[in-house]
């Protein structure tokens, strides 16, 4: 572990958490200072709204903190049942499975839908749960370029017609990248192949759409089958609660409360978190003026980057990325804007490939344009 430890110092990867003292809005006190923080994936501001906090609390009064066991044991309650039936009206699928994470949702779906002789085919800048979902699957797992559909193409011609099953797996707006999955292409390609579509909607759950289903709404490409594709969504981000999900047909669901370990095998989510989560999955639907804001400011930071020779990113979402390469160079200029009161993550290898260590802005409908104005400001400073 010490030589472990030395080596991730030596390279610039070694990592440790900050105390988060108080949180308000777009701002939060460490160390006894104030920062504007551009580090939170609370994308509508939800986290700290009252009415998520009321309905938590209710639900803690009536049905405990800890749900006390797993879904299949006796830990399925009330408020599970009242937030996957909201979740499934909401996406407009027949179904939906909650988790206690983002993460496990994504394990359970990856790591079941395909097994020994089936093939997965996975975009080469996949979150690590998608990944640790595919190395449990016993599947073939082939990566394809990042959003590259003719190489996807390439692979299921050469490698897909062997396997027994076959599944496309993509996040639909990139967490490190903000840009977006040709999800019309993969739907296709997939159609054509037959295989299965997972797409992961976590940056994209509350933030696009109409309805504020993800992106898959906004391009309204799901109409053609009701079990395709299949949505994992979070509900940690935009949501401001905690958990995961999956949204799909009474059948698939049917098959993960049977198979997916992660689900069986793991005590069900915190009631008055299920309590919350419901709440905002209401107020997200009903308030489409929170995520307009969001994406408005995102647009207004891009341009104001553009304008002072940032070079444009390919973020067309809440995450825009300031590439620098080096660990050591994200690490400074991260530094160097947090001695100017924000704090924005710098974000190294393994998160993202070697050479590609950046700053990762991350919008909240909570910022104002001073808050990006001062940030471009202090970039622009070098
Ligand atoms: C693309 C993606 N999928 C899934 C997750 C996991 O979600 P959760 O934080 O709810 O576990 C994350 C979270 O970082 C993510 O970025």
């Amino acid at each position: 572990m010490d030589d472990d430890l030395a080596d991730l110092r030596r390279r610039d990867l070694h990592r440790r958490r900050r105390l988060v003292r108080l949180r308000e809005g777009s701002h939060v006190r460490l160390g006894g200072r104030d920062f504007v923080s551009f580090a939170s994936n609370d994308y509508l501001g939800l986290a700290g709204d009252p009415r998520l906090a009321r309905e938590a609390a209710r639900m803690a009064r009536r049905y405990g903190c800890g749900a006390g066991a797993s879904p299949l044991v006796s830990g399925y309650l009330a408020p599970h049942r009242a937030l996957e039936r909201d979740l499934a009206r909401w996406e407009g699928v027949e179904s939906a499975l909650v988790f206690s994470s983002g993460f496990a949702a994504n394990l359970a779906l990856a790591g079941t839908l395909a097994g020994e002789g089936d093939a997965i085919f996975s975009d080469a800048l996949n979150h690590a749960s998608l990944i640790d979902g595919c190395r449990l699957a016993r599947a073939r797992t082939h990566i394809y370029r990042h959003a590259d559909v003719n190489h996807l193409h390439d692979l299921l011609v050469r490698l897909g017609r062997s396997a027994r099953r076959r599944v496309i797996v993509s996040e639909s707006v990139f967490s490190m990248d903000g840009d977006w999955a040709p999800l019309p292409e993969l739907a296709d390609l997939a159609r054509r192949h037959d295989c299965s579509l997972l797409i992961d909607e976590a940056h994209a759950t509350g933030v696009f759409g109409a309805n504020g289903r993800g992106l898959a709404e906004l391009l309204a490409f799901r109409s053609q089958a009701n079990d395709f594709p299949i949505t994992v969504g979070t509900l940690s981000k935009a949501l401001g609660a905690q958990g995961g999900f999956v949204a799909g047909t009474r059948r698939l669901i049917e098959w993960l409360v049977n198979r997916a370990r992660p689900y069986i095998f793991s005590t069900a989510l915190a009631p008055p978190v299920a309590g919350a989560a419901r709440r905002a999955v209401a107020i997200v639907a009903a308030e489409p003026e929170r995520r307009a804001r969001l994406l408005a400011r995102a647009e207004f930071l891009r341009e104001r980057l553009r304008a002072s020779g940032y070079p444009a990113s390919g973020s067309r979402s809440q995450i825009v990325p300031v590439v620098v390469g080096s660990a050591r160079a994200a690490l400074e200029l991260s530094q160097r804007l947090r001695r100017r009161g924000l704090l924005v993550p710098a974000i190294r290898p393994p998160t993202v490939p070697d050479g590609a260590a950046r700053l990762r802005i991350s919008l909240t409908a909570m910022h104002s344009e001073e808050d990006v104005l001062r940030l471009v400001a202090a970039l622009a400073d070098r």
